[in-house]
């Protein structure tokens, strides 16, 4: 998603914005570009390869200046062309980047065009590069305070104007933004990292802040216009870019790194104690009578799995929905029930709009499972939980998605403990295998080279389906999503009961179906459902355990995972197929950290 950098400081501060978008490609993009204050207009230099080629052009030209923005764009209104990055002028006095969708930009085009303003890229940001310019007397901030009441949706903008060479002037309703409180210097960025070394402290903004940055200082204002104190916090210094190691991309690293993630997420002690959720948590925890999860893409699916953890060990009635879907439907909120989002970033617009609408039903006791401890989602909910998974960078969620499981299996645990449906053997038991996992899951990644293999055979299909039932069928639905967004191969995923209701008429010896076939309650069942799927001249490739009886034969291949793991097995058998897709782009050649048209972190609707 489009990233922002800016700055006002005593020395070029060219290279600390392109260092800044340097920080912020993991988060996805198709465009760059940068803008420097001149008394003779903002210039700009644009581009539509990596950020690496912008800092080649700016070296080139000694492209230099103390005030500037800068941009990553991910293309929402118009193609990703040099026309369209960002920064936007407007009659080259003005330069903006703006992160978002502006939803009434036809109507404001229209009323600029009356007031003869020229619109020469496709974005929905022209409007509001010129109605700022339209209503600019002078003072740049006053501008951007008065235009920002016209905007509808979601923006995070920084600004600066040829008459107001060491000012900056940012604001936010929607997208995250933060400003940078340095030495020499002040800045603003949609990210803490992507200024961090050269800001000593950040505050967040809030929503319908506006801030003011000049050599001198920042000023804030909020919504209303009144003054606004944002707490200023150390930002740690940058860590430096993530070293790939002996990896060949980041995904897979971040695959290789789960045992390492989940042993950091499962707290050293007292696992199950309400207290690892926040201060408050027992009382809230006794009062809720359902629990209500709202996510996206994979962290969805983590709450798809986390229901069945819920009603089945602290037998407290579950719903999930997807963000996206539940801030724009009438539903009957539920005072008592515990709101629960679950997301990687904390920074993804429908989950966030998810949580502020659930809030504004009522719905007050709110729980964020969250791999970002800054992030706006746990900034927004009274209780949470963290994982510690580290930073990912991969687009495809690996290590974030296991660490939620583990936190949201957690969840259960100490609900069930505290509603009495837990017994000491029990609860010992869960601990157990929860510190075992890391130790299982090396045994896991151990299969790689039996994945590789299917892989070849992957590669050359254009489609699959995968089948799970039960707690496996969440992890069904991941293996697909994971194989589509990276290899671009069509998947479906089903609970394999379902096959026969339709699915089934797309099975031929074309069609390879990946089974995930833990020795659970349901494994006779799956195995008719497997039968079904021979009898057509389907392919099978089975993800088995070590117990299970099914042998390889013709049309049926399997893999035995080392060790049956019970309720916890959706974290272990979710990894070979993550290593399965992984595999399966590599053979096709995609660009498997930054797969086509996909944003790390989605900051619009
Ligand atoms: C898929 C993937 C996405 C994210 C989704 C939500 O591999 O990563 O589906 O899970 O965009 O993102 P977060 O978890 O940051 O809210």
């Amino acid at each position: 998603m489009c990233g922002i950098v800016g700055a006002v400081a005593q020395r070029n501060i060219v290279p600390v914005l392109i260092e800044g978008l340097r920080r912020l490609e993991y988060r996805g993009y198709d465009s760059c570009g940068v803008a420097i204050v001149t008394a003779a207009g903002p210039q700009r230099m644009r581009s539509v390869a990596r950020v690496a080629e912008l800092e080649d052009q700016v070296r080139e030209a000694r492209f230099e200046g103390v005030t500037g923005i800068a941009h990553t764009r991910w293309a929402t209104h118009g193609a990703p062309t040099v026309n369209n990055a960002h920064p936007i002028f407007s009659r080259d006095a003005l330069a903006i980047v703006h992160n978002g969708i502006i939803e009434n930009y036809e109507s404001l085009r229209e009323t600029l065009r009356g007031k003869g303003y020229e619109f020469v890229s496709q974005t929905d940001t022209e409007v509001i590069a010129h109605l700022i310019h339209s209503l600019y007397q002078g003072d740049l901030f006053a501008a951007v305070r008065e235009a920002v009441q016209q905007l509808a949706g979601a923006y995070a903008i920084g600004v600066v104007h040829k008459d107001q060479p060491h000012t900056v002037v940012g604001a936010r309703a929607g997208s995250p933004l933060v400003v940078g409180h340095g030495e020499g210097g002040n800045f603003i960025a949609s990210d803490a990292l992507a200024i961090a070394g050269s800001a000593k402290s950040i505050s967040y903004l809030e929503e319908g802040d506006v801030c003011e940055v000049t050599l001198e200082g920042v000023r804030i204002v909020d919504r209303a216009g009144n003054p606004a104190e944002r707490v200023a916090r150390d930002v740690q210094a940058y860590s430096g870019a993530v070293e790939l190691g002996p990896y060949r991309h980041y995904m897979q690293k971040e695959i290789f790194e789960q045992p390492r993630a989940i042993s950091d997420t499962i707290p050293a002690d007292a696992a199950f104690d309400p207290v690892q959720f926040g201060d408050t948590a027992a009382e809230v925890f006794r009062g809720i009578d359902s629990i209500l999860i709202l996510a996206c893409g994979t962290s969805y699916y983590a709450g798809l799995t986390a229901k069945y953890w819920l009603e089945s060990v602290a037998k407290i009635r579950t719903e999930v929905e997807i963000a996206s879907e539940y801030r724009y439907r009438e539903s009957v909120p539920n005072p008592r029930a515990l709101v629960v989002t679950i997301s990687q970033s904390g920074e993804t617009a429908d989950t966030l709009a998810a949580l502020k609408h659930a809030q504004s039903l009522g719905m007050e006791q709110t729980l964020a499972v969250c791999n970002v401890a800054t992030s706006a989602m746990v900034r927004l909910t009274s209780l949470r939980f963290l994982t510690h998974a580290g930073r990912e960078i991969g687009v495809a969620s690996t290590k974030a998605f296991t660490t939620q499981l583990v936190g949201l299996f957690i969840l259960a645990v100490t609900l069930g403990k505290l509603r009495g449906h837990v017994s000491a053997q029990q609860e010992d038991a869960y601990l157990k295998a929860l510190r075992h996992l890391p130790a299982a899951l090396n045994g896991v990644l151990a299969l790689e080279p039996q994945i590789i293999a299917w892989s070849q055979e992957f590669a050359r299909k254009e489609n699959a389906l995968f089948l799970g039932r039960g707690l496996h069928y969440p992890i069904a639905l991941e293996g697909a999503l994971k194989l589509k967004e990276i290899s671009y191969i069509h998947a479906e995923a089903y609970p394999a009961g379902e096959l026969k209701h339709g699915p089934l008429a797309l099975v031929t010896e074309a069609m390879p179906v990946v089974t995930v076939a833990p020795n659970d309650a349901l494994l006779e069942k799956l195995k008719s459902n497997m039968q079904e799927v021979r009898a057509r001249g389907g392919e099978l490739y089975v993800f088995a355990d070590a117990d299970t009886h099914i042998a390889s034969e013709e049309g049926i291949h399997v893999i035995r995972m080392p060790e049956h793991y019970g309720l916890l097995s959706p974290i272990l058998h979710v990894v070979p197929l993550q290593l399965l897709a992984y595999h399966t782009a590599c053979t096709r050649g995609t660009d498997v950290d930054k797969p086509r048209n996909l944003a790390k972190s989605v900051t619009v609707e």
